[in-house]
């Protein structure tokens, strides 16, 4: 995707060894390209959220298994001690964050990789490569999620007659989130590209704000107009009928198509509900959990500190973080939440569009 009219992935291998990717908690304010150089590194880039979101997330993990087995090696480990070390290492990764299935998807991977082999030599190659193979996966489904989607936006604007389509969207579930193109807005990626006018609402996604910053800088930067509401306001606006459909991305969906998406999301699918508008999830396969039959009971939901609710982090002559509410009150942090299948009109798939059911999510797996 572009930034200042040059294309960049989100995170790739340099010359030298390292992982590098852009740091997320700095955007707006600042495009800044980092070093991620241990399996430590990563897992502290996951769970400070320097990179988030589904697919970028499991990337990044399969890398940090990648750099666990060099860092072995180096040491001098092999056999049960090299194991042993690659293991702790996963292990660490593995509970930054504990609700997005790509994380353990992707460690399984690494880990399916690693024992493949027997020599370290051959064990860092393997797992290497099925790093390269998941975020190359993830690019080509995110692209392929892009272009199914795209039918659908297309549809509406003949129906339309060709006037502007207004998209709701929550969160980022753009490029930034996973490694191109993105899952909700790859199919409003490909519409620009096409020619056909439209517009996006961005909800604020509080308490990190992940719509404000970093969507509608994603936004911006490919000059797609949209226009930045409050998580609240959603609702009001769908009411009044100033939304076409909504598209949002997903952490974890469950084989009954019940989706496990940032907190608000459930709120949004509501509202689009009452009002018969269409509410879609792009997601790829690799965001499924056909184990999980009861996802609010189920899915870990991602509990984070209270901070991130009380005070707002912004820029006034610098990124600062600033106190916003009642000192001594408590906060409460949820990450996600569910949206049942039964407000969800089809999920966009790299595999195509489905409707939110057993049979059809088993068909294409
Ligand atoms: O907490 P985050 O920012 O990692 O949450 C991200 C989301 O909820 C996205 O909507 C989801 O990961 C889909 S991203 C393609």
């Amino acid at each position: 995707m572009l930034v200042n009219g040059k294309s960049y992935k989100t995170i790739w291998l340099d010359g030298s060894g390292k992982i590098k990717t852009v740091d997320q908690n700095l955007i707006p304010f600042k495009f800044r390209i980092i070093s991620l150089k241990s399996s430590d590194d990563i897992a502290n880039a996951i769970k400070k959220m320097t990179l988030r979101g589904a697919p970028i997330i499991g990337v990044a993990a399969a890398f940090g298994v990648y750099l666990s087995v060099k860092e072995g090696i180096k040491k001098a480990y092999s056999g049960r001690k090299l194991d042993n070390y690659v293991i702790k290492k996963s292990e660490k990764i593995l509970k930054t964050r504990p609700t997005a299935i790509n994380l353990k998807y992707a460690i399984n991977r690494s880990l399916v990789a690693y024992n493949s082999e027997q020599e370290p030599d051959k064990k860092l190659e393997a797992v290497l490569k099925n790093a390269i193979s998941i975020s190359k996966e993830e690019e080509l489904a995110s692209y392929k999620i892009g272009q199914y989607g795209l039918k659908i936006i297309e549809d509406l604007y003949k129906r339309k007659k060709y006037k502007q389509i207004n998209i709701l969207t929550h969160c980022n579930a753009g490029w930034l989130a996973c490694i191109d193109y993105g899952t909700a807005l790859a199919p409003i990626y490909f519409a620009k590209e096409k020619g056909i006018k439209m517009h996006v609402w961005v909800e604020e996604t509080r308490p990190r704000n992940q719509g404000a910053k970093l969507t509608a800088w994603e936004l911006f930067h490919n000059n797609i107009p949209h226009t930045i509401i409050t998580d609240n306001a959603g609702g009001f606006i769908i009411q009044k009928g100033l939304v076409d459909l909504v598209i949002v991305g997903s952490d974890r969906t469950t084989i009954k198509g019940d989706v496990c998406n940032k907190i608000g999301t459930y709120k949004t699918a509501l509202a689009a509900y009452d009002n018969k508008i269409p509410f879609y999830v792009a997601l790829p396969v690799s965001s499924l959990d056909i184990k999980i039959k009861d996802a609010l009971n189920e899915i870990p939901i991602e509990e984070r500190e209270e901070d991130e609710v009380k005070y707002i982090t912004g820029y006034y002559n610098g990124i600062k973080k600033i106190l916003i509410s009642s000192p001594k009150s408590k906060a409460k942090n949820f990450g996600f939440d569910i949206t049942p299948s039964r407000l969800v009109t089809a999920l966009i798939t790299d595999r195509g569009i489905i409707k939110p059911d057993i049979k059809q999510i088993k068909k294409i797996l």
